[in-house]
């Protein structure tokens, strides 16, 4: 029911997560520009689910390209393709999942035949895109196998933004590492951080996990300390949108912070992705982009405006947690632990 992204009978319906938990509304972007818009604007969010969305679009960004021409080849269409897989790419900055389905999408195309006609090009690609959906399905059930065996009975979990079934083509990352301990029977308890600006813990994480019968209690950013002060605390997970060679982790703008109190704190701090959430190019977490968001986030709310008009925000969507803070990367290919570059490279192989 929760879905984020359903493809079916060529269409794609969206569940609008911008109106969520108050409403569950679902739309069926038609173009392009309106998968864009719904990346850009969160209605899909969370890093492979805004790969899978991206995917879909390119498909009805052939689509709609087909339907302008008379038969041909597909080929002629390419560098119209091009240019909508280039909107896409610029919708946001920081989840490399988007870089990577894109890139997918773009290979499917170019391996068409020659002489593929419109028709043939349209199939194809949608199987890639469902190939994509289908992947990150499986991978997100992988890693709720290899994370859950590292919780034990009764345990009190923190998780911060939202890396759950809403963020993802199956059960979630982090949260489907949740999912499966409580499957399991052992009793998990789940504090989350309502994540500011835009609240995907309080508005998302909470919805979701009560939805799905978890035991979860919202607190504010900034009540993490107090908490492992005063709780023991088994284990902080959390997702990510991009992670560089030597394990530098960016993920939702406080997880840095919520990762300083955990080391404190002695709790260990651990990161749920899938292989493709890996950017092995990249050195280090300084070379990662992070996407700045508008400032009406920070100076407004859903109260409307709180800080005074012309004031200065800094809204940074993303922050790096560095290597030395993470006690292990749970993956679709195992655990990698201790979080470096020999150990990243050993245990993700061949798998992305
Ligand atoms: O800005 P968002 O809501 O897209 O940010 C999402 C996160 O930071 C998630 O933790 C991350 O994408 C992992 S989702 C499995």
């Amino acid at each position: 029911m929760l879905k984020p992204i359903r493809w079916s009978n060529g269409r794609l319906t969206l569940l609008d997560q911008r109106k969520l938990p108050g409403k569950i509304r679902y739309f069926k972007p038609q173009k392009v520009s309106d998968v864009a818009h719904a990346i850009r604007t969160l209605a899909v969010r969370g890093a492979p689910a805004i790969g899978i969305a991206a995917a879909y679009g390119v498909v009805l960004a052939l689509k709609v390209r087909a339907g302008r021409v008379k038969g041909g080849p597909a080929k002629s269409l390419e560098a119209g393709l091009e240019e909508d897989i280039e909107l896409l790419r610029g919708t946001r900055p920081t989840a490399v999942n988007l870089f990577w389905a894109l890139e997918r999408m773009r290979q499917a195309f170019r391996r068409l035949p020659p002489d593929a006609g419109v028709k043939d090009a349209i199939r194809s690609l949608e199987s890639a895109a469902v190939a994509i959906h289908k992947d990150d399905m499986e991978r997100c059930a992988a890693i709720a196998r290899n994370g859950a065996r590292l919780l034990p009975d009764h345990a009190t979990v923190v998780t911060h933004c939202n890396a759950g079934v809403l963020a993802t083509g199956g059960m979630g990352t982090a949260l489907g590492v949740i999912y499966e301990a409580a499957r399991m029977g052992k009793g998990i308890r789940v504090f989350a951080d309502e994540t500011r600006p835009l609240l995907q813990g309080a508005r998302l994480t909470a919805f979701e996990l009560m939805h799905h019968g978890i035991d979860v209690t919202l607190m504010a950013d900034d009540m993490a300390a107090t908490l492992f002060s005063r709780l023991p605390v088994d284990a902080v997970i959390v997702g990510a949108d991009r992670i560089a060679r030597n394990g530098d982790t960016a993920n939702k703008i406080g997880t840095y912070a919520l990762a300083i109190h955990a080391q404190f704190h002695n709790v260990p701090f651990y990161v749920a992705a899938p292989a493709t959430t890996f950017d092995l190019t990249l050195k280090s977490g300084q070379e990662i982009p992070i996407e700045e968001r508008d400032a009406i986030e920070i100076t407004g709310s859903v109260a409307g405006r709180t800080a005074p008009k012309g004031v200065q925000a800094f809204n940074p969507a993303f922050d790096v947690t560095p290597a030395r803070l993470i006690a292990a990367i749970i993956t679709d290919a195992g655990v990698i632990r201790p979080v470096n570059e020999r150990e990243i490279t050993r245990v993700l192989g061949a798998r992305r």
